[in-house]
């Protein structure tokens, strides 16, 4: 294996355990070395890790190891039967069983779908393992199935050939089965990797939090998620908006599975939001869950004008007593700025707003702190009214 030497300050940082490294902290020449596995040394010799490197890639270096060990069969079944054993609580047939550098197989996701796995390659360097991988995974749980792709939006960035495959039979719906509401779930052709599980808690959450008969609006709904809960758990009058025909397609299944119904609308929030308002229409809880508005620190600007925009409105839209859950799945929109926006449109509406949840990524999705990038999903469930 070759030694890959890295200045003081990826060294300190490795010491801290952050799972990078950075190509301008590379100090061996980078044209030794094609995609492969690395033994990582700080200037005074000292061992760092272990890593798969990448020198085309900004982040040229990702750990495997902190340890001194072999990279072999016995390592992807210590990490695969790791990540397994903390998602045994999960109330749910449906979970991201490995999540990249959270689970210390970076580039690598994982998500397990009632019998059917949906295994995502994101990284060149993690496709040299693809083979003992899929071995593992199969051998450790087992599914009638498994969807295998390294898709075209990450193999385009490390100068790879995407591709997709299928091991066993796949049905092309799959149904899971969600704190007692069932979904199905399309694993090849889906937006995310099939379904948004890192909202499992959050959706409980927040259905906890209504009364019976709510009226809810469910906006950038996806499958439906959000306002499934509330209508089957709480009879809420519930109307589902997102732009993706595909997405509301899905949602008017799950309800039909559920047996409950709703209304589904086909629109840009933005804009259907003013539409709302125009009409005086009322809401006891609107759930606002975009998607990424910021992929980097330079989008962030406008991102936080997008969440002021959507949350003045969403805002308007409530009845006294009124609840609004706002998130973010941007690592760069954190808390505090929900907060700021919130307290923003509460001054534009001249509103009190109680918090009455912080919310996260559910735990398949693990947060390590040492990463601040391993969190990136943040909610506040609020409570606003007038006096
Ligand atoms: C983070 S996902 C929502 C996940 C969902 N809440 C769940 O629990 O499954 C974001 C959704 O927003 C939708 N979307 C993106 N831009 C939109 C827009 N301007 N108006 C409406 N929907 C939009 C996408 O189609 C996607 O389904």
């Amino acid at each position: 294996m070759k030694k890959v030497v890295v200045n003081k300050k990826a060294s300190q940082t490795l010491l801290q355990f952050f799972p990078w490294v950075y190509r301008s902290d590379i100090v061996t020449p980078l044209e030794k070395f094609g995609i492969e596995v690395v033994h990582i040394e700080n200037e005074q010799g000292k061992f760092l890790g272990i890593g798969y490197i990448n020198p085309k890639s900004t982040i040229a270096i990702r750990i495997l190891s902190f340890s001194n060990e072999p990279i072999d069969a016995n390592f992807f079944k210590k990490r695969v039967q790791e990540a397994l054993y903390k998602r045994l609580d999960i109330p749910s047939n449906a979970y991201r069983l490995i999540h990249s550098e959270a689970d210390m197989l970076p580039g690598l996701i994982v998500d397990k779908y009632e019998e059917y796995l949906s295994i995502h390659f994101v990284t060149a360097g993690i496709l040299l393992f693809q083979e003992e991988i899929v071995k593992t995974l199969f051998e450790i749980t087992a599914p009638k199935g498994a969807y295998i792709t390294a898709p075209e939006s990450a193999m385009r960035k490390e100068g790879e050939e995407p591709f997709e495959k299928m091991i066993g039979a796949l049905p092309e719906h799959i149904e899971i089965e969600e704190n007692g509401i069932r979904f199905v779930v399309d694993i090849k052709n889906s937006q995310k990797t099939g379904f948004y599980l890192d909202q499992r808690a959050n959706r409980a959450i927040v259905t906890k939090f209504m009364k019976q008969k709510e009226r809810m609006l469910d906006c950038f709904s996806n499958s439906g998620g959000f306002g499934l809960y509330a209508a089957s758990k709480k009879g809420a009058d519930v109307e589902i908006v997102d732009i993706s025909s595909q997405a509301l397609a899905l949602a008017k299944s799950n309800f039909r599975l559920n047996g409950v119904v709703g209304k589904f609308v086909e629109a840009n929030v933005f804009d259907y939001l003013r539409e709302l308002r125009k009409k005086k229409a009322k809401f006891d809880t609107v759930v606002l869950d975009p998607p990424s508005f910021a992929k980097s620190r330079h989008q962030k600007g406008g991102a936080l004008k997008g969440f002021k925009d959507i949350s003045v409105n969403a805002m308007k839209l409530l009845d006294e007593g009124g609840k609004l859950a706002l998130f973010s799945c941007s690592h760069y929109v954190d808390m505090d700025d929900l907060v700021h926006i919130v307290l923003k449109a509460a001054k534009d509406n001249h509103k009190r707003v109680e918090v009455l949840a912080h919310m996260y990524q559910d735990i398949d999705h693990p947060y390590i702190l040492n990463n601040p990038f391993s969190l990136y999903l943040k909610g506040l469930l609020i409570q606003v009214t007038s006096h």
